[in-house]
């Protein structure tokens, strides 16, 4: 069954490159990141883990846990993260499932078989704090993801856990938000008494709260 936004993440037990890890209890009150990989020792994914250990800094920055997946082994895992070390200049700092029996590939649905019948697609899901998936995105296995956009997703997602608002298209931290569509004019003028700027009635700008 596909995981929809809102469902509780899977929990599952499994062997990791930094040791077995039940995988709740190893979010613990953290936001996370599980994304999957089609196959060890493959290009695109090689490039991807070697980004994501560079910017890992900026998942620690915003109290999010990162763990990647393919349904290789982890000796397999473990040999491979030398070739990502040497090449794309930073070592593997998250822990990679191993998933040879495919058993967390299943439970995320990570297995396409009208793509692959063998190979995880790029899947990403961002949990939340409270174990519901908060993002699911789908990537092919020939497209490299973009995970700056993965950190301004979460950058949005933990705004608007916070405050009333949405953000609009393409917005980074920093830029103007949207008061949230639910909060009435009454309202809005006690949660942001500096004032909006109303586009249209239901279209309502306001400087980025909290900063
Ligand atoms: C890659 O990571 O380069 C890749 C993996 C599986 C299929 C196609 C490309």
């Amino acid at each position: 069954m596909a995981i929809r936004l809102g469902d509780e993440a899977p929990d599952f037990t499994a062997d990791t490159t930094q040791g077995t890890i039940h995988f709740h209890d190893w979010l613990g009150d953290s936001w996370g990141v599980l994304f999957s990989h089609p196959k060890d020792f493959t290009p695109v994914c090689t490039t991807e883990l070697g980004y994501v250990a560079r910017i890992k800094p900026e998942f620690d920055r915003r109290n999010v846990k990162v763990i990647g997946l393919s349904v290789d082994a982890v000796d397999s895992h473990v040999k491979w993260e030398q070739d990502i070390a040497e090449t794309q200049g930073t070592a593997v700092n998250f822990p990679m499932i191993g998933d040879p029996d495919r058993t967390v590939s299943n439970l995320y649905d990570m297995i396409h078989p009208n793509a692959s019948d063998s190979f995880t697609v790029r899947s990403v899901f961002v949990i939340g704090p409270d174990k519901k998936v908060k993002l699911t995105i789908t990537y092919p296995a020939s497209t490299g993801r973009n995970f700056d956009e993965i950190l301004r997703v979460i950058d949005s997602l933990q705004l608007t856990a916070k405050f009333k608002v949405a953000t609009p298209a393409n917005w980074h931290d920093g830029d103007d938000v949207i008061i949230g569509a639910v909060v009435s004019d009454d309202d809005a003028k006690k949660l942001f008494p500096q004032g909006w700027t109303a586009v249209k009635p239901y279209l309502r700008m306001v400087k980025q709260p909290g900063r």
